[in-house]
């Protein structure tokens, strides 16, 4: 506890020395430019590699060394390529995947993560790790929606805050990405996204604000998307105006790899530093010519030429020293640490407090006793997940499998394992390694054997779902389609016709169909966990610990129900001039807002997630003035089971009297308070001008209307326990 408190206060100071510029920093950065030639200037703004941009050597300015994120720190790859360098030390350990830290509400496991993954990223001799992503859920088939920390702009801001908190600790900065608009991955560098400011500013941008005002970020990267028809890494009006001008960021425009495409807006539009995946954005013909960047000679040409102005050469400069200051040549950095025991344990932490029990009929979970014979079913069971995904995938340490955590939990039971699908034979990875784990079997034997092993089981656990795998949860392609792949549906069916008790635990960082959710016993969804997945799993499974994720995103019963159905919407109608134009017409109605203006009811709702103990809520009280901007709602909750949990509680507003059209209720403010039996707490919230406002379109700013407003209160957006009116 002692040591939580001064990890706070050291991240409070530290988020206050940013806030204000630093005179000794800024008279540093003065000094150095002011002995810099023109060539060094550009030169340190632009890659060297694929991971590293270069320093000054002359002046003792070192490299800038940046990687992968969000979920690790990447293996090495080669200088000029994403392949692997073949390092030997360079496994890491894998956390939880984003969507499963959004899970948990919990800020503090945001910060430890942060903390824990930063250490690493030091170990390693990064000064920027290239995370967190917080690209709103905008379709479950985004490809990268398990990077993301889910549907609602709220949730999204108040757990990216900690965690970028948490990695700049350790002097390495947090890179939060993509800014902006990067909803879904088809043509996803050719695609122009047409918002309103509304839902612009109320759904896609609160997270990106959050961790520049809140966060204190160091460094953002900019989106391979556009908007108003001009890529995102150097766009005007989002980076000079929205982001460096209105928000104030005083940090490095980082492009995403290649996603700069024009050299006068790469160097009027905002950015900062340029990185490539080639040369001249998508241009593949030549490779790796770094001079040929656009922030190199071309920029070196302009300003030579007097097109470009010194002025805004000096800005980028430096933005990329005090980036330089902050991390690489910071005097009171430490060294970091890799694969440590704590860095294990805060990864079980992270995954077990993610983990999101959704069905638990006639109280199937957690385990009871000491089984006599557990039958574990499913390729996931088996799979190593933090492999895969593209650039988040992991070289981990060690990787332990949800089999193999469970065995480890029952040491006096019978666990037996039967494949019963088969996907993928193979699994690869930055050809460090090439697991085969293909079986021989045919399908039909392969489920027949599944079924033959069901015979005297107490408990019957099926791991499946998506695996990270081209268009199963990956950057780069997006899902085919909404259902499970490899024919799972059609074997649950089987399975859970012989046993209906069955508990399907599902790997997915997206929600996916449950045809058949009403035919089996237990729901739990697992995410992909990282190096501790089978014992964060096992944890839950056997109620070592008591689950008490939320679901950050809502899982529709069909791909019809989602707000995006049009191909206007997406992907996108493609245009003469080879851009996709994608309409987000349904406007701020994303997610749980969506399905609840329009009535529908969902597979399993945002906010959603069971303990094995139960909860009840007494009367939500408002405090009867608005004072100084701000009113208190507040709520006890007891704990009325038998045994101890946490339990996030859910706050939502909705507006009685609005000039606009507004969401049936936004959330506002969640806490997640620990419980044991029969122990009442109370739980407060405060309410100020920001949880009452929407975006007004004609003043191009946010507006509180005063009027009457309901606070409600509860455990998921579908489970409101009580509510109370307020004026503000
Ligand atoms: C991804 C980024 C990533 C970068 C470097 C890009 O393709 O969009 O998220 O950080 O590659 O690997």
């Amino acid at each position: 506890m002692k040591k939580h408190l001064l990890f706070c206060l050291s991240m409070a100071l530290l988020i206050a020395s940013c806030a204000q510029p630093d005179n000794d920093i800024e008279k540093r950065i003065d000094n150095y430019l002011s002995q810099m030639t023109l060539e060094e200037k550009v030169g340190i703004l632009h890659a060297q590699s694929k991971f590293s941009s270069a320093g000054v050597p002359r002046l003792g300015i070192p490299e800038l060394w940046t990687d992968d994120g969000p979920h690790g720190v990447r293996p090495e790859t080669l200088w000029d390529a994403f392949a692997s360098a073949q390092w030997t030390n360079d496994s890491v350990t894998a956390y939880p995947s984003l969507t499963c830290l959004a899970a948990s509400w919990d800020r503090d496991l945001a910060a430890l993560y942060g903390k824990s993954v930063g250490e690493e990223a030091l170990y390693r001799g990064k000064d920027v790790l290239l995370g967190p992503g917080v690209n709103i859920m905008r379709t479950p088939l985004g490809g990268r929606g398990f990077e993301y920390m889910g549907e609602d702009p709220f949730l999204a801001a108040e757990m990216c805050v900690p965690y970028i908190q948490g990695i700049q600790s350790n002097g390495v900065a947090a890179c939060v990405k993509h800014f902006c608009l990067n909803n879904h991955e088809v043509n996803r560098h050719t695609v122009n996204v047409n918002v309103s400011d509304r839902a612009l500013h109320e759904i896609y941008l609160p997270a990106f604000k959050a961790a520049v005002q809140k966060g204190g970020v160091w460094s953002v990267m900019g989106a391979y998307n556009l908007y108003e028809d001009v890529h995102c890494c150097h766009n005007d009006a989002l980076l000079n105006g929205i982001l460096k001008h209105d928000w104030g960021f005083d940090g490095v425009l980082v492009s995403d790899w290649g996603g700069a495409h024009d050299g006068e807006q790469a160097a009027r539009g905002g950015l900062d530093l340029e990185f490539g995946t080639h040369t001249n954005g998508l241009d593949a013909g030549k490779k790796d010519a770094y001079e040929d960047f656009y922030l190199a000679n071309p920029y070196l040409e302009g300003l030579r030429a007097g097109i470009y102005d010194e002025e805004t050469l000096n800005d980028k400069c430096r933005r990329v020293l005090r980036l330089m200051m902050r991390t690489s040549m910071s005097g009171d950095r430490g060294f970091g640490s890799m694969n440590s025991p704590e860095h294990w344990a805060d990864a079980r932490r992270i995954g077990s407090g993610g983990i999101v029990l959704l069905r638990n009929e006639g109280g199937v979970l957690p385990l009871k006793g000491t089984p006599a014979k557990v039958v574990v079913l499913g390729e996931n069971a088996i799979k190593p997940m933090a492999v895969g995904g593209s650039s988040s995938s992991l070289k981990a340490q060690h990787e332990t499998s949800i089999l193999d955590g469970l065995k480890a939990a029952l040491p006096g039971t019978e666990v037996v394992y039967e494949r019963a699908y088969q996907g993928e034979p193979f699994i690869t990875g930055y050809n460090y390694s090439l697991y085969d784990i293909s079986d021989p079997r045919s399908s039909e034997k392969l489920l027949s054997d599944a079924i033959a092993a069901l015979d005297g089981a107490d408990y019957v656990i099926f791991v499946g779902g998506l695996n990270k795998g081209k268009t199963r949860d990956c950057e780069g392609k997006d899902r085919l389609d909404y259902g499970l792949p490899y024919g799972q549906d059609e074997i649950v069916e089987k399975i859970a016709a012989v046993r209906p008790d069955m508990i399907f635990v599902n790997v997915s960082g997206s929600p996916v169909a449950m045809p058949w959710i009403n035919n089996v016993a237990g729901i739990v969804q697992a995410w992909y966990l990282g190096s501790e997945t089978g014992n964060a799993m096992a944890d839950v499974l056997t109620g070592r610990v008591n689950p008490s994720g939320k679901l950050p995103f809502t899982f529709p019963k069909a791909l019809e129900d989602c707000p995006v159905t049009t191909p206007e919407q997406y992907p996108g109608i493609l245009g003469e001039d080879e851009i996709w134009q994608s309409y987000y017409t349904e406007g701020i109605y994303v997610g749980y807002r969506w399905y609840e203006s329009r009535g529908i009811e969902p597979l399993f709702a945002f906010g959603h997630g069971l303990s094995y103990t139960t909860f009840e809520y007494g009367k939500a009280k408002a405090s009867s003035r608005v004072m100084k901007d701000k009113l208190q709602i507040s709520v006890p909750v007891t704990n009325t089971g038998d045994v101890a949990g946490a339990e996030v509680v859910q706050l939502y507003i909705a507006d009685k009297e609005a000039s606009v059209d507004r969401p049936v209720k936004e959330l506002k403010g969640f806490e997640k308070i620990w419980l044991e039996p029969g122990q009442t707490g109370t739980v407060k919230f405060t309410i100020d001008r920001e949880a009452i406002s929407f975006y007004d379109e004609e003043a191009h700013d946010w507006k509180a209307e005063k009027g009457v407003f309901e606070a409600l209160v509860g455990a998921a957006s579908d489970d409101i326990r009580t509510s109370v009116e307020f004026n503000y």
